[in-house]
């Protein structure tokens, strides 16, 4: 390691032992300011969640103390979406979000009642989900991998996933559709796509690979591959919904 990225590894380790705004509402005003500017957009205005998880509960997956929210929005958590921004902004910045995080009121939306394990056997049987999404060793790579997404997260967002794929569509899960010189139209998932060639997964998790010179044209379009389900009846969206919120990477 380089001089510089130990002095970067160490600060926040030293300073991360106490919150220097703790229970200030006047930076934590600030801090509300700065989330709402830079980290809206996946965990919602008022960090109830949406594509990230919901931050006004309490308790959270990577700790639960000041140090570890400091931790989590300097350094990002690797692997996942959440980026870091420690080098960006600065601790005091830093802390000031942590304030405001501390601040927020629980407003937690209840987990419906429900049954996670009728839930998971409508995921692979009825539901059909598992054609298309992988939980641990098993299912389909058209879609994305599910294993963690009760940690990822909000209950809400994966409401809306259900019943309107293309509000907030994953990134990297975009259609391609490939029109051949002859032959139908072939849409999937996008798996690689640059100026020569494009590359997607149909829903039978084949893998199609084209040159851009052999085909007649090659579109990206900002849908979902994932069939809206607007009609489940309520019990089993409810079990489906458990069902996901309780894939968290363990026992999968
Ligand atoms: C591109 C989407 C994205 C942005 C932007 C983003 N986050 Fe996150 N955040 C996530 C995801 C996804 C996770 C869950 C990571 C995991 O799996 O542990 C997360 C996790 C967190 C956690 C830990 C929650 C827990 O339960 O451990 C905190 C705290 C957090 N984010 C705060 C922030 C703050 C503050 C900002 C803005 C400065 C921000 N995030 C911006 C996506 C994002
Ligand atoms: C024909 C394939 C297909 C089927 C069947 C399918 N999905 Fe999806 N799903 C996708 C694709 C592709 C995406 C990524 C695009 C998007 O965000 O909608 C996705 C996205 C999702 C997401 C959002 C993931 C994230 O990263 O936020 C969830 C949750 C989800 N699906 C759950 C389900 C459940 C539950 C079922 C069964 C009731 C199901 N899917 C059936 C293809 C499918």
């Amino acid at each position: 390691m380089s001089r510089t990225r130990w002095i970067l590894f160490l600060c926040p380790l030293l300073l991360a032992a106490q919150n220097p705004f703790a229970g200030n509402a006047t930076e934590a005003d600030a801090g509300r300011g700065l989330f709402r500017i830079l980290c809206r957009p996946c965990h919602g205005i008022a960090a109830q969640g949406g594509r990230g998880p919901d931050l006004t509960l309490g308790v959270y997956n990577n700790g639960n103390s000041d140090s570890d929210l400091f931790r989590v929005i300097f350094h990002g958590v690797p692997g996942t979406e959440m980026p870091s921004y420690g080098a960006r902004i600065g601790d005091d910045n830093v802390w000031r979000m942590v304030t405001y995080i501390r601040s927020l009121t629980t407003r937690k939306e209840t987990p419906p009642p429900g049954d996670p394990a009728a839930g998971e056997a409508f995921f692979w049987t009825k539901g059909g989900c598992g054609a298309c999404h992988i939980v641990g060793r098993r299912g389909g790579a058209m879609g994305p991998d599910l294993t963690r997404i009760g940690r990822k997260r909000s209950l809400q967002h994966l409401r809306q996933s259900l019943t309107d794929p293309n509000a907030d569509l994953t990134p990297g899960y975009y259609r391609i559709t490939v029109t051949p010189r002859s032959g139908p139209k072939i849409a999937g998932t996008q798996r690689n796509l640059d100026n020569f060639t494009a590359e997607l997964m149909t829903p039978d998790g084949k893998v199609h690979f084209f040159d851009r010179e052999a085909v007649a044209s090659i579109e990206r379009d900002y849908v979902s591959m994932m069939p809206a389900y607007r009609n489940l009846n309520p019990q089993d969206a409810n079990n489906l919904l458990l069902y996901l919120l309780s894939l968290r990477g363990e026992n999968q």
